[in-house]
């Protein structure tokens, strides 16, 4: 009986859970301060969507696709904004259609490219309605596509929102 071996009470968990939880942590003291108005989105995104995505949006090679300087690009191109509201991340999550357009825009904002930021339409609640159900199945091919569009170059004026 030397000890050490059989005590062990802390449990070990993926490599990533000290990240997440110190985002967490993070999230919980924006929310005990008040988060103002337009943290919200942030703090949203940090208990909703930073598990997958990282705080900086970079997500997880070969599995999270980053959002970095891409995630603008969709809605430059018809089909754009309906896809970032219909993917499961997005269509599946707890977050009220209001909440999600708001998480959605400070994405945009936040991540970039910074040029279509700039004139970037906000999502609006109703047009996340509209589009939320049912969330997309075919996640795969629908993305493909429209990276070929973003690929073949500008279609719809950045930001513009579609025409129903
Ligand atoms: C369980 C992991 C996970 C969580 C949590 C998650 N996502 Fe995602 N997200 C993904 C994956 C994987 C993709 C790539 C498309 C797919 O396979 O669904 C993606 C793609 C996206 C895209 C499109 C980006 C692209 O390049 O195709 C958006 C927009 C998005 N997520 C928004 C969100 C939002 C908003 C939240 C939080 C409310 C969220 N996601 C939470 C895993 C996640």
């Amino acid at each position: 009986m030397s000890g050490g071996g059989g005590r062990r009470a802390t449990p070990r968990g993926p490599a990533g859970l000290p990240a997440l939880r110190a985002a967490l942590v993070g999230a919980g003291a924006l929310l005990q301060a008040g988060a103002t108005a337009a943290e919200q989105p942030q703090v949203h995104y940090m208990l909703h969507c930073q598990g997958c995505h990282l705080a900086d949006g970079s997500g997880a090679s070969g599995a999270v696709p980053s959002l970095r300087d891409q995630i603008g690009r969709f809605v430059t191109v018809p089909g754009g904004r309906e896809y970032l509201v219909r993917v499961p991340g997005s269509a599946q999550s707890s977050l009220s259609d209001a909440e999600l357009a708001a998480v959605l825009t400070w994405m945009i904002r936040a991540f970039g490219p910074a040029e279509i930021a700039a004139t970037l339409e906000p999502f609006s609640s109703e047009e996340v309605a509209r589009h939320r159900n049912p969330p997309l199945a075919e996640v795969d091919s629908v993305r493909r596509e429209l990276l070929g569009r973003i690929e073949a170059g500008p279609g719809a004026p950045p930001g513009a929102p579609e025409s129903p």
